[in-house]
């Protein structure tokens, strides 16, 4: 249970419902969906779950007669998640340390957190665990950044205009695009039928610059990058430069983003 949360980190789960999640990430979760087989009935569990747009889908495939439990360590994003589906099972643990018991789940599914996980052998040896015998995995991870080409252009401008420190922040999410570390390690967790799909989806933004500034004012303080009004107001400037190409006739930025799909099997 999450108690003394700041408004902050309320807002803040708030902030990437409302902007990443339709943006970025709600149009992932039919590959999961698919990819871990869920069916009527199932118990499913998301880990990394943020504000929960891929338990949401779980939930609406397994129906009442099923059960999804959700798993996150940021506070924020599960009482923001909480707020749009209280029939969900939210959990504050992380990947590593799941206070789940063994054997509960038929399908384990988490997108776009694995490059955050600080061991990730530890994360997968959970999953394996919590799975009942026969059960599914389904992880998505991005691709590397040269097959995201929008946020290689907005790493290109940080590089230039902030430091290589606030380009790697930018980076991380891309660092698992060669999946060989996943499939290794889901492979040392015994996990069997190990496959890959890469895929691309298209993102889409209300405009580049919400896209540059949620990064700018979100993200980069996560790494203690603290950015002043001035410093801000060059990055946009450049970035809407770099990004006009990616504008529709409504200023919305339009680009496809890839990832990889990694499916598995507990036997
Ligand atoms: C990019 S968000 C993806 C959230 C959600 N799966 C979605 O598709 O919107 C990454 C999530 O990973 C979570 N995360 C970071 N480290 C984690 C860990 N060690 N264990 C579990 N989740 C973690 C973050 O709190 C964040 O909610």
């Amino acid at each position: 249970m999450e108690q003394n949360v700041s408004q902050e980190l309320v807002e803040a789960g708030r902030g990437y419902e409302s902007l990443f999640v339709p943006a970025l990430f709600e149009q992932w979760t039919k590959h999961l969906i698919e990819g871990a087989g869920i069916e009527a009935g199932w118990h499913v569990l998301d880990v990394a779950c943020g504000t929960g747009v891929l338990a949401r889908q779980a939930l609406s495939r397994t129906g009442s007669g099923g059960r999804v439990v959700a798993v996150d360590p940021a506070p924020g994003m599960l009482i923001a998640a909480r707020e749009i589906e209280p029939s969900i099972d939210w959990i504050l643990c992380s990947a590593e340390a799941l206070e789940l018991e063994d054997e509960t789940f038929d399908s384990v599914i988490s997108q776009f957190g694995m490059m955050f996980f600080e061991d990730r052998q530890k994360s997968a040896e959970e999953m394996f665990r919590v799975l009942k015998p026969g059960g599914s995995l389904a992880i998505a991870v991005w691709n590397s950044v040269d097959h995201n080409p929008a946020y290689a252009d907005i790493i290109i401008v940080l590089q230039e205009q902030v430091g290589v420190a606030a380009a790697d922040a930018l980076r991380l999410p891309y660092s698992l695009g060669n999946t060989e570390e996943v499939t290794t390690l889901l492979d040392n967790t015994e996990f069997s039928d190990i496959s890959v799909e890469t895929m691309v989806e298209t993102a889409r933004f209300p405009s580049s610059r919400h896209m540059v500034e949620a990064e700018l004012r979100g993200w980069l303080p996560l790494f203690d990058i603290f950015l002043s009004e001035a410093e801000i107001d060059d990055v946009l400037i450049e970035s809407d430069k770099t990004l006009s190409k990616y504008a529709n006739s409504s200023g919305e930025a339009i680009f496809p983003t890839s990832a990889h799909v990694i499916t598995a099997r507990k036997n």
